[in-house]
């Protein structure tokens, strides 16, 4: 264990991406965090990520778990991997701040919650999205009657497909475009919609050949009959925005989850005859949830709440999974009937 006060001794567990572009700029930068060891299947990746960001080159995620300077892990393994790794950092005695999503199974979920409480330490999943302020402001503006009573939500996280190769196409390695980016969308409407939400449809586009989730569009309800709307996939324009319908109006903001840094996000609120856009204060969402973390860490707080909006997530993923209507995903006409 780190002395009281010192940094919270971070290991990468895999040189992903979101770990290169995002999560190592946002340990780097935060003095609450020093990352001391980064572990790759490959000793060549390692090492060259270490001479970017320092620490340790580490050959293998076990080698990780072993070493005495690593107080918690950052897991952005493949989804399907996360629940083996975590359980295994979990009972190596290291905290653990987990890529989104915690699991592909809702079972799994619930058991890593328990082992993280009875290990007493901190399990964190990382919808860095939820960290950003422009959620609160809008949920504040909701509130405050901008758009009178709430009738309706819908949330879109489309982005173009990826390379051939790319774990999101292999279902059991990535999980496919429901488990990485359908969550997405899931997660704003449990933020912005009271209580637990229902399906009501669900209708999953599945790659004929390799069987992997491919795009969806799901419809839920509250148990006041308000619906969510939600679209996503990798077989699309790119975006990335969600919209709250009231009874006087209609908010919508863009950029809702993949929010830059610096950008200072605009929230649109049109009503009758009336257009307004108010430009909120940018926000570091990658800085924030080190912050969140590491604060966990240095206080004992086991973050029950967040934990619990983790296993909501879970449970409505199931429920759709459960539900859903699922094609194959093949090429269709640009319009019909032409
Ligand atoms: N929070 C966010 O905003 C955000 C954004 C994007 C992605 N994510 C999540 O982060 C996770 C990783 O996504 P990514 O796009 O960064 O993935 P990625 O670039 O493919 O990285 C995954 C890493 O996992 C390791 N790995 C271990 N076993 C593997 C296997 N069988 N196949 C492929 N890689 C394997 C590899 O590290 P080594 O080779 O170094 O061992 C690889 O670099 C996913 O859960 C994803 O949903 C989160």
């Amino acid at each position: 264990m780190a002395a009281t006060g010192s940094p919270l001794r971070f290991g990468i567990m895999g040189c992903a991406d979101i770990a290169l572009r995002r999560m190592l700029p946002a340990l780097a930068a935060e003095e609450s965090a020093v990352v001391t060891a980064i572990a790759s299947r490959d000793p060549g990746k390692a090492e060259a990520v270490t001479k970017r960001f320092g620490g340790e080159p580490v050959h293998g995620y076990d080698a990780l778990l072993d070493r005495d300077d690593v107080d918690a892990v950052y897991l952005p393994l493949p989804a399907v991997l996360h629940a083996e790794w975590i359980a295994r950092a979990l009972r190596a005695g290291k905290h653990v701040l987990a890529e989104k999503p915690l699991t592909t199974d809702l079972d799994q979920a619930r058991e890593l919650f328990a082992l993280a409480r009875r290990q007493g330490l901190v399990l964190y999943e990382n919808f860095m999205f939820l960290r950003h302020s422009q959620h609160a402001a809008v949920a504040r503006m909701v509130a405050d009657g901008a758009i009178g009573e709430l009738r309706g939500f819908a949330a879109t996280f489309t982005i173009p497909p990826k390379p051939a190769g790319d774990i999101r196409y292999q279902p059991e390695v990535g999980g496919g475009a429901l488990d990485d980016i359908g969550v997405y969308p899931v997660r704003a409407a449990l933020h912005h919609l009271p209580g637990e939400l229902s399906v009501t449809g669900a209708v999953l586009r599945v790659d004929p050949v390799g069987g992997a989730v491919l795009s969806g569009s799901v419809l839920l309800h509250t148990a006041e009959g308000v619906p969510a709307q939600l679209r996503f996939g990798m077989e699309h324009a790119y975006q990335s925005s969600y919209e709250l319908v009231g009874s006087t109006g209609r908010l919508l903001l863009d950029r809702a989850f993949t929010p830059p840094p610096s950008l200072a996000p605009v929230v649109r609120i049109d009503r009758q005859d009336h257009r307004e856009e108010i430009t909120l204060p940018a926000d570091d969402q990658f800085r924030n949830v080190v912050v969140l973390f590491t604060g966990a860490v240095a206080t004992g707080d086991l973050l029950p709440e967040i934990s619990a909006g983790s296993l909501r997530q879970a449970e409505t993923v199931a429920r759709i999974k459960e539900y859903a209507v699922r094609r194959p995903a093949v090429a269709v006409g640009k319009g019909v009937n032409e």
